[in-house]
């Protein structure tokens, strides 16, 4: 299909991304569905490195903040665009873990914390393709036993869907040979008005969420769960990304903006069931993305670090702020909060959940 594309459109080619890393291929997949939407993925980080969609006028454009080549993600990357997070996304408070009467000690890589499973991270390794048509992905990665802290060789799957309805669909599994804790996300940073653009606080959002996990400075939740109710992290209605994300606030201080654990509003849906975690839309693209979860959680995260080194796939700077990521989740730091859900996967026991992004344009 011929693309009405947006003019300084780069799309990353395969060839920029054959390369090895610790003795294992890197390399680059598409897939596509047959209205032209296209998502391309390295086994590198299991990262998505580009989804292109078009706009409310036709015009395709690459929505997902990247880089052309391995190399990039490799040497650059310090804010894991695209990735596969784990064995346990997000922050665990003093590096460290109790488990069955043991102690674990993990890598201090965000101050005193533990952040995205660390250096030996899922965003860092080269993951194994277990197979690969134009309609999908699947990804496998045996972390060894304590290589990196955590207890268990955990063997963990991961298949990319793309379908026909524009949906993008995400599906974990998780398995171990002794009792560990997992915690999985994808960290992709959207900017609906394309890839380059310098803000999402024009972007309008609305989270299924009625509380949210308040955090300590030091970026850990303080065990509250709280409304967002009366604060600038109610977005139960359709609500700008910009407006109060400067208000005075100690929470929004401690993020440097949004970066906040929203608890999803399940109702009585069972485990396994979809559930809408959050809708987002750009008035200027008319772009939609309405994101699906069996997950408890999602982090909303303003892209507050960037901080325009890195020059992105059309060679503009990714400045503070260009991207959002919307990661559904486990609550951070759950191995020290009894009453958060529980983040511990047994022997025998298989983790499992979807995410679907789900991408659309309106005339808004
Ligand atoms: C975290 C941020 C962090 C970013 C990049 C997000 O999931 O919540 O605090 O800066 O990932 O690692």
């Amino acid at each position: 299909m011929s693309k009405n594309l947006v003019n300084d459109l780069k799309i990353p080619r395969k060839q920029d991304f054959l390369m090895q890393k610790g003795g294992k291929d890197i390399s680059l997949y598409a897939l596509q569905n047959d209205k032209g939407m296209q998502v391309l993925i390295t086994n590198y980080g299991g990262r998505i490195v580009s989804i292109l969609t078009p706009d409310k006028n036709g015009k395709w454009d690459d929505i997902v903040l990247g880089f052309l080549t391995a190399k990039e993600y490799i040497e650059k990357d310090n804010y894991c665009y695209g990735a596969l997070i784990g064995p346990f996304a997000n922050r665990i408070a003093n590096a460290s873990f109790d488990l069955n009467g043991k102690h674990y000690a993990l890598e201090a890589n965000n101050g005193t914390n533990h952040l995205h499973g660390g250096q030996k991270g899922f965003h860092k390794v080269v993951w194994d393709v277990v197979s690969h048509d134009d309609k999908h992905i699947e990804l496998s990665y045996l972390l060894p036993h304590m290589s990196s802290g955590y207890p268990g060789n955990i063997r963990v799957n991961v298949t990319y869907t793309l379908h026909e309805n524009h949906e993008l669909e995400i599906a974990y599994n998780a398995t171990t040979d002794a009792t560990t804790i997992i915690n999985l996300t994808s960290h992709p940073y959207f900017n609906l008005d394309g890839e380059g653009d310098p803000t999402v606080l024009n972007h309008v959002l609305k989270i299924n969420a009625k509380n949210f996990t308040p955090m300590t400075s030091e970026n850990v939740p303080d065990g509250e769960i709280s409304p967002v109710e009366g604060t600038p992290f109610d977005f139960r209605e359709f609500k700008k990304v910009g407006d109060e994300i400067e208000t005075e606030n100690d929470q929004l201080r401690y993020g440097l903006g949004y970066d906040h654990n929203f608890v999803i509003n399940r109702g009585n849906a069972k485990e396994d069931e979809l559930v809408m975690a959050a809708s987002i839309y750009s008035p200027v693209s008319g772009r939609t993305l309405d994101v699906l979860t069996t997950e408890p959680a999602v982090q909303f995260y303003t892209g507050n670090t960037l901080d325009g080194v890195c020059l992105g796939k059309k060679g503009k700077p990714n400045v503070r702020r260009s991207g959002f990521c919307l990661e559904t989740q486990h609550f951070p730091d759950s191995p020290h909060h009894d009453h958060f859900p529980s983040v511990v996967l047994q022997p025998g026991h298989s983790f499992k959940s979807v995410t679907i992004y789900r991408f659309g344009s309106v005339h808004a």
